[in-house]
């Protein structure tokens, strides 16, 4: 007996994209081996990826997406040759000069996840800068994911509670969700990881317990929006079940 055919029993597939997930969150990975195999040097590749972030922003407001995470820099990226480190700082303190108005005229607001206590006081002021001048836009919430680690997140979390003097038996699922960096943000329905690299690599391990994982084969500078929309309709086609029985009531 098949899997595809008898235990797993997606929805019918039909053309259209009838269920948009509410929040898309991406590993943008697979830079370094994009430029690899060209023959380039690895920031080559992270240039190439910033790029390809610009028109999957606009396919999200086009697809009516209204949260959009995405996974920029990582606590345990700083363990990387410090001529990268120090290339990927430069290069998105280069992305806020640049596209800053562009994003605020499209309606987007930016939004920060990690931490930023690690970064220069400079490049920590453009970045506050940014949040605040997009603060009132609504068409799409980006949260960037920078200098962030799903571990280092609930650790910061629980420091917070304890700070506050929360007693241990007022710690609920609810009041953990208000206390992440994500506070007010809806979990994601959907992670993309692009490159092929099966694994979380410490991305939102809280908030995606329960999201629908999709892998496609290609490094992030060719992930277009032709990929994004066959994502979106593999996700349309999922049955989400949250450990339920799905159509089963009493
Ligand atoms: C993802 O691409 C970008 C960052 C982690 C900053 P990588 O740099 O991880 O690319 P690969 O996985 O080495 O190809
Ligand atoms: C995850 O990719 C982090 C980002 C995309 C920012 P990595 O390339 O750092 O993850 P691993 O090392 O393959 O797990
Ligand atoms: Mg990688």
């Amino acid at each position: 007996m098949s899997l595809s055919g008898t235990l797993m029993k997606p929805k019918e597939k039909t053309d259209s994209l009838d269920v948009i997930p509410t929040h898309v969150a991406i590993i943008m990975d697979g830079n370094g081996r994009w430029a690899l195999s060209r023959g380039l040097p690895r920031m080559a590749g992270h240039r190439a990826g910033t790029e390809n972030l610009r028109s999957i922003i606009q396919a999200c407001i086009e697809f009516g997406i209204r949260y959009l995470t995405i996974y920029a820099f990582s606590t345990e990226n700083w363990g990387r040759p410090p001529t990268e480190v120090q290339g990927l700082m430069k290069l998105f303190e280069s992305v806020i000069d640049r596209e800053l108005q562009e994003l605020h005229d499209q309606g987007v607001q930016l939004r920060h996840i990690g931490r930023l206590d690690g970064l220069k006081p400079a490049f920590r002021q453009k970045v506050l800068q940014a949040l605040e001048y997009t603060c009132d836009n609504d068409r799409l919430i980006l949260n960037i994911a920078f200098n962030y680690g799903g571990r280092d997140e609930i650790v910061c979390t629980i420091q917070r509670i304890i700070e506050d003097g929360v007693k241990a038996d007022e710690v609920t699922t609810d009041l953990v969700k208000r206390y992440l960096f994500t506070s007010g943000v809806p979990d994601p329905d959907l992670i993309i990881r692009t490159a092929g690299e099966l694994r979380g690599s410490n991305f939102l391990i809280w908030q995606g317990a329960y999201s629908e994982w999709y892998f496609p084969p290609v490094y992030w500078p060719d992930f277009d929006k032709e990929q994004l929309r066959l994502a979106l309709d593999e996700y349309s086609h999922r049955e989400r079940r949250y450990g339920c029985l799905a159509g089963v009531k009493d």
